[in-house]
């Protein structure tokens, strides 16, 4: 039984909405505070697929969790050498977050876990996080050396790092992290460009000696943690599906209350602003591990660019939407020096090339990014690929499509942002569920 969504072109898209707390923020404060001493809150957490998938990993591994009113939840902290093996899989379902972050948790754990994805997650390169760990000591085996399940074994010492890291990505500089708090020294690690940095963020609120400078971070393993309640602002990355929606649609103005606007998640809004975009961001709370506030977005007439290489790790999840906006501009955008797009939960450069060669945009893929030349946008039957953002993106761009969208296969949507068709309707975005049986 798969699902579809037929999204009708709509104009005049007002409201004010606002989007689920941040996903990656989510995880994050679930392992953290599972690792504490003491009990503690968090508040607007995302209750997705993905997030609950860590949420039940913790809960067998020891850790009472309870919801206490909707997203919020109570976490009795077990301390940092308080988790308890088990002997059933960790089955992180579609969370590439879950399996990567959690590695570098269990690594440093005196038992043996296996964590086990789905048939899309087993399929995502896992060595990037296997290599820095088993320089640290620890005792890790993957399927082929490269992908889940993953194998975790006792180590005898956790040894501290200092790691250069290949590729920008905070889901391994988190699994190092994870696993530096157990280690006997201090870690560095120091990254090319900086990406999302809500583990240093949450480890600095929660007391822990964290130094962050510039694109080096230094962390010092505590002999405990405290626990702390966390509020969880809204998800920038789910946010900004509408924002472009608003954007591309004539005679539209929305505001988001509540979005995370953490510099290092903010490229995608500085991307739409190059191109042309009328966003205005007002801070709200700069106190706290995360700040936040409201977005307030008009219609614009977009333009194409060459995407500056240094806004990629910061709006790696937006690019599937940012493509809907090249699609809806004036002449062409350049993205260059993009190849992690490959390795997300499709290959996010095929998947919107081929979807958008669909509806009549035409694009080039190339070694490491693609071209899109702006254009009519026709609507079309376009597949998901089992993606949520690609379903999300197709979604929006059926907004201003000539003729009906469908969207094929939108059940994966649920792993960020269930509420996703929910609030298109709220903005007056006409969209209809299909059951395909
Ligand atoms: C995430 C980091 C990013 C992002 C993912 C969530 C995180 O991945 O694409 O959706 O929570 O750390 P990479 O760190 O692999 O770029």
């Amino acid at each position: 039984m798969s699902e579809n969504y037929i999204i009708h072109p709509s104009e005049n898209i007002t409201g004010e909405i606002t989007v689920p707390g941040d996903k990656s923020i989510s995880h994050r404060a679930l392992i953290l505070l599972s690792i504490s001493e003491g009990t503690a809150s968090i508040s607007n957490f995302l209750e997705s697929d993905d997030c609950i998938a860590t949420a039940n990993i913790l809960k067998k591994l020891g850790v009472k969790i309870q919801k206490s009113e909707k997203n919020n939840y109570l976490i009795e902290g077990v301390g940092k050498l308080g988790l308890k093996g088990c002997d059933d899989n960790l089955d992180c379902g579609n969370s590439g977050t879950s399996m990567r972050l959690l590695s570098g948790l269990l690594s440093a754990q005196q038992f043996e876990s296996c964590l086990v994805g789905d048939s899309s997650l087993n399929k995502r390169p896992m060595d990037r996080v296997s290599k820095p760990l088993s320089i640290m000591g620890a005792n890790i085996s993957l399927h082929d050396e490269k992908t889940a399940p993953i194998n975790i074994y006792p180590a005898q010492n956790i040894l501290p790092i200092e790691y250069n890291m290949p590729i920008d990505s905070a889901q391994i500089k988190s699994a190092i992290m994870l696993a530096a708090l157990y280690a006997k020294g201090k870690s560095k690690i120091l990254e090319k460009v900086k990406s999302r940095d809500h583990t240093e963020n949450i480890l600095n609120y929660l007391g822990t000696d964290i130094v962050v400078d510039n694109n080096k971070i230094t962390l010092n393993p505590p002999k405990k943690i405290d626990a702390k309640d966390i509020f969880i602002p809204g998800d920038i990355s789910s946010a900004m599906f509408f924002i472009v929606g608003c954007l591309i649609s004539k005679s539209s103005k929305i505001t988001i209350k509540n979005v995370g606007l953490n510099p290092s998640r903010i490229g995608g809004i500085e991307i739409l602003k190059m191109m042309g975009a009328d966003i205005q961001v007002s801070y709200t709370n700069t106190t706290g591990p995360e700040i936040y506030g409201d977005i307030f977005v008009t219609s614009s007439s977009l333009r194409g660019i060459e995407i500056p290489k240094e806004y990629i790790p910061s709006a790696i999840d937006e690019f599937p939407v940012i493509f809907i906006a090249a699609a809806a501009a004036a002449g062409k955008t350049i993205l260059k020096n993009a190849e992690e797009l490959k390795f997300k939960e499709s290959d996010r450069l095929e998947a919107m090339s081929v979807g958008l060669k669909k509806c009549k945009i035409d694009n080039i893929v190339t070694s490491n990014g693609i071209e899109i030349f702006g254009g009519e946008l026709f609507g079309a039957n376009v597949d998901s690929y089992d993606d949520h953002r690609i379903a999300m993106a197709f979604s929006i761009a059926g907004i201003i499509s000539k003729g009906n969208m469908k969207i094929l296969n939108t059940k994966n949507v649920s792993t960020s942002f269930p509420d996703f068709y929910k609030i298109m309707k709220s903005l007056g975005i006409k969209n209809e569920r299909e059951i395909d049986t």
